[in-house]
């Protein structure tokens, strides 16, 4: 096994996510403005690089691999890289690629997927009402989502519905979406919505602290924590009435920074070290600079040095700037 990448507080980086476009179908509320100015094609890394990109980080220790965006299945011959990145899961030195996904294009892509290695997959509804669905997408159609689930399933893959738990918008829907999820067979994870890009009104209006969806939820389900674990943020809960998993993601109400083993990586290359700090590392300079990995891994190796102890999101109805001023879409969660 390679060195591990450890940070400045011990924390080893084992999980690496990608975004691998700025674009998407759709335009969540929370994640993209309504009329984005997407970047040109010369930033934004080409397959190849993002290969020895993640290549590079594989070599040093990473063992799990998501890709996002944007949408990442909108990029063009993605599955290419898909193909690619699966001699890392031959060869051991990854446990697992992945993908978060809005769900558009899953039905084309499912069993492509699968046949590259991805066993797991999550994928984000944040409402199961075909109105609700368009606003908060702005663009999006959910049967073509409920589609690319039922081909996820024909495929093997594994689901896990990612939805962010917004006040006035799905709050009274967690438990029709608890047990929709479950009877399907998928897991479900709810996520407290963080003060990213824009947060001028809406985004700070409709946060809903998870502390109070659980205590809310127990008058109804009957919850036991449960030691399940995937290497992401969210702590699992069984849901006794369902038998299916219930997962809990609370950047705000519970941060889970100390136990943090992650870092991101922009479409154009650029290295994050915490979602919700601006601290960066251009690793597409040290990429395009020479063809060898030393410049690569020496600004690789710097920036895991400066990773920082935990976020910065406060949500705090007085502020008028956000904590951090990229929008998700730049970074993908
Ligand atoms: P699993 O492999 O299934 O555990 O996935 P995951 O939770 O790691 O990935 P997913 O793309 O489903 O991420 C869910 C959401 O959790 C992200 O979009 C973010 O909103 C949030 N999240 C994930 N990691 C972090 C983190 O390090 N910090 C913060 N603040 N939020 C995070
Ligand atoms: N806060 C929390 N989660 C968000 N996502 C997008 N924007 C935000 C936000 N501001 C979620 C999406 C998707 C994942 C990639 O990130 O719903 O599930
Ligand atoms: Fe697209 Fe996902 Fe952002 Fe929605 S949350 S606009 S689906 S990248």
């Amino acid at each position: 096994r390679p060195p591990a990448l450890t940070d400045p507080f011990g924390r080893d980086v084992t999980y690496l996510r990608v975004s691998v476009t700025d674009r998407c179908d759709f335009r969540c509320v929370y994640c993209m403005a309504e009329d984005m100015t997407f970047l040109p094609k010369k930033d934004v890394l080409s397959l190849e690089e993002l290969d020895r990109l993640c290549s590079a980080f594989v070599a040093k220790g990473v063992r799990k691999l998501r890709l996002t965006g944007g949408e990442p299945l909108v990029r063009k011959n993605i599955m290419s890289l898909f193909r690619s990145l699966s001699r890392h899961l031959d060869s051991g030195a990854l446990d697992e690629v992945t993908v978060t996904t809005n769900g558009s294009q899953l039905a084309r892509f499912a069993d492509e997927l699968y046949g590259a290695g991805v066993r797991r997959i999550n994928v984000s509804i944040d409402t199961l009402d075909t109105d609700k669905f368009k606003t908060i997408t702005r663009w999006g159609d959910l049967d073509k989502v409920m589609a690319g689930l039922e081909a996820a399933r024909r495929a093997g893959l594994q689901v896990k519905i990612n939805a962010v738990a917004l006040k006035g918008v799905n709050e009274h829907e967690i438990p029709a979406m608890i047990e929709w999820a479950h009877g399907e067979g998928h897991d479900l994870t709810l996520i407290e919505t963080m003060p990213l890009g824009d947060i001028e009104g809406d985004r700070t209006d409709q946060y809903l602290p998870l502390s109070q969806v659980r205590a809310s939820l127990m008058d109804r389900f009957t919850l036991t924590d449960i030691p399940y674990k995937t290497g992401g943020p969210a702590r699992y809960m069984k849901v006794e009435e369902t038998g299916g998993r219930l997962g809990l993601i609370t950047p705000m109400t519970h941060n889970f920074c100390e136990s943090c083993n992650r870092v991101r990586i922009t479409c154009t290359g650029m290295l994050y070290m915490c979602l919700g700090q601006d601290d960066s590392a251009d690793l597409r300079a040290a990429l395009r600079a020479s063809e060898g990995d030393e410049l690569l891994n020496r600004a690789i190796d710097e920036a895991i040095g400066r990773k920082p102890k935990g976020h910065d999101f406060i949500i705090d109805r007085d502020r008028k700037a956000p904590a951090v001023s990229r929008h998700m879409s730049v970074t993908g969660g």
